[in-house]
């Protein structure tokens, strides 16, 4: 399979302004990832790792640099192109899983569905396919607060899954669960990244998680220092 990048990023900058400091949360960041590729962001805390993926997930808008996403050049897009971009093309995990408490699993899972509003979809039949990929077939019921936070997260990639995207990010997805859970959700993540062919761009501070990423790019005050492939004989590595 010849590959392409799906994401491409030139002399990325992005500043905040606090009064009278500025901080240069990413500097003159340039890097380019294929479709279908796992990557794995690492750095310090206040590295920018986050701030590099509100970017990329076009929830924050650069200081300067050029971002194509999926063939689109995103700075030249309208508030309301790039929303679109977002509902049809990506999908988000955070930390904080960010379930509606009053919702189900499935329904939960299937908002964004109904949102973008596609034709002829059944949304339920679609929340519970994907509810059983990640092994929930049986908590579809459910709503958050009688849900593990492993069981939450694996909602939230259910949910982030159900429009198909091109990409799903991932901010620090295990950062609040304990190793085991940890572990189960990077190994879904790993495991749909593989078999659905979506692109997963995720932030991790763990070495051990890094393992799941066919690469890993290094931040270090704002800026990308390396880039080493890990997948090669990595236990989790895909083979592609
Ligand atoms: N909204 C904001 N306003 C001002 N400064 C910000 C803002 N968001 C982030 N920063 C600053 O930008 C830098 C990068 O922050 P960022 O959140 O991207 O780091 P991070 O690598 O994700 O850290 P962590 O591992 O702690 O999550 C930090 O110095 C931070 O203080
Ligand atoms: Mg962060």
């Amino acid at each position: 399979m010849t590959s392409h990048p799906i994401i491409s990023v030139e002399h990325l900058r992005k500043s905040y302004v606090l009064g009278t400091v500025t901080v240069p949360a990413l500097d003159d960041v340039s890097l380019s990832i294929d479709a279908g590729e796992m990557v794995c962001i690492m750095g310090k805390s206040g590295s920018g790792k986050s701030t590099l993926l509100r970017q990329l997930g076009l929830i924050d808008r650069p200081s300067s640099g050029r971002i194509v996403i999926d063939g689109q050049e995103v700075g030249e897009l309208s508030e309301r192109e790039r929303s679109a971009l977002r509902l049809a093309r990506l999908g988000y995990v955070f930390q904080e899983y960010a379930l509606i408490p009053e919702l189900t699993a499935a329904e939960n899972v299937y908002l964004p569905a109904m949102m973008l509003g596609r034709r002829g979809i059944d949304y339920r039949d679609r929340a519970a396919g994907l509810l059983e990929q990640v092994d929930l077939g049986d908590r579809m019921r459910h709503r958050p607060k009688q849900l593990s936070g492993g069981q939450q997260q694996r909602v939230a990639i259910a949910r982030a899954l159900v429009n198909s995207p091109a990409i799903v990010y991932a901010d620090e997805p295990t950062a609040n669960l304990d190793t085991v859970s940890g572990r189960t959700v990077m190994e879904t993540l790993a495991r749909l990244n593989r078999e659905l062919d979506v692109t997963v761009v995720f932030v991790s501070h763990d070495l051990d998680e890094s393992r799941y990423a066919d690469r890993v790019l290094r931040l270090s005050d704002g800026r990308l220092v390396a880039a080493d492939a890990v997948g090669a004989g990595a236990t989790a590595g895909s083979s592609r």
